[in-house]
């Protein structure tokens, strides 16, 4: 099984040429309600890729709540996820600009709920093989928490540190695979680009994926790093492309995929993702994944 305890909000997505400076309104061209959140996307990217799918989460008791129960049901997702009284469901506000680059604000909401129960309930469920996704929407000590007992329960921990911040540091012994972006390796390392993951991987995880958006993802572990480019689309928005790339990735691993194929099939669904907008109803089903790949390749290199 593949578990993801994460995240799920309502995504208020508002389209526009470019991004306004500070005290300015600008016109925009398009607005879109969809369900968001880096947990549940994650998990609608595993699930429309072909992988079994349990959410673990917590949503309020309002319309959104509702609203973005929906769309993890619309993909038969397993979930456990609990309706919070008198809270509202996590939010994200978001703005898209013209070249698919996005700027997010989020209200926690019924998120910052999730608490031992949770874990709890994993604890119960953890076997061998199985897959757990994270990511920094929730309290950090309860992401640590199911990270740890995933470990000792021999399942692989996929960790996405976003949004980051520091306090995620002490999750990164316990994952297998650490996906970071370049933002977040500054903030977890102090140090940029290659050099940071470098250093992110010194930090304990058994391995680094360092998402490079439309230059591709470098792979690190102590026994092989590679880099791998990126297929070349036009991004129309960029949203949530990186849980697309964990679900898909997720998903290809727990189906027994060897590594630099899931690589190769989580690039893909990313990249047709940012090619239609919003976040999880932009993620690939694995059927399009696969035609995809019929016609488009990509290129390793060695890391030195
Ligand atoms: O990664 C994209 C997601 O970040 C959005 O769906 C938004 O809800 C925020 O969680």
């Amino acid at each position: 099984m593949i578990y993801v305890l994460g995240s799920i909000n309502a995504d208020l997505v508002v389209y526009s040429v470019r991004f306004p400076d500070v005290g300015e309104t600008v016109v925009g061209n398009d607005f879109l309600v969809n369900q968001g959140g880096k947990g549940a996307n994650q998990a609608i990217a595993s699930q429309k890729a072909g992988g079994e799918t349990t959410f673990i989460g917590r949503v309020g008791d309002d319309y959104f709540g509702t609203l973005v129960l929906e769309s993890l049901r619309r993909e038969h997702i397993n979930l456990r996820v609990k309706r919070e009284k008198n809270t509202s469901t996590g939010i994200a506000v978001i703005n898209v600009d013209e070249k698919g680059d996005n700027k997010i604000i989020i209200i926690h909401g019924a998120n910052g709920k999730v608490d031992g129960s949770e874990t709890a309930y994993l604890k119960e469920r953890f076997k061998k093989g199985d897959v757990l996704m994270i990511q920094g929407e929730l309290d950090a000590s309860v992401v640590r928490d199911a990270a740890r007992i995933a470990k000792a329960s021999g399942a692989i921990v996929i960790f996405d540190p976003a949004p980051v911040s520091s306090e995620l540091k002490s999750i990164i012994p316990f994952a297998t695979f650490v996906t970071p972006n370049e933002t977040e390796i500054k903030t977890l390392t102090g140090l940029s680009g290659d050099k940071g993951a470098e250093a992110l991987l010194k930090m304990g995880a058994e391995s680094i994926i360092f998402k490079k958006g439309e230059k591709g993802l470098l792979f690190l572990s102590s026994k092989e790093s590679f880099s791998v480019s990126a297929f070349p689309v036009k991004a129309v928005d960029t949203t949530g492309a990186g849980d697309t790339f964990n679900g898909a990735f997720a998903a290809a691993l727990h189906a027994g995929k060897p590594l630099k194929e899931a690589l190769v099939f989580g690039e893909a669904a990313a990249a047709l993702s940012v090619t239609r907008k919003g976040a999880s109803i932009s993620s690939p089903y694995e059927k399009e994944i696969k035609e995809f790949l019929k016609t488009h390749s990509v290129k390793f290199r060695v890391h030195t």
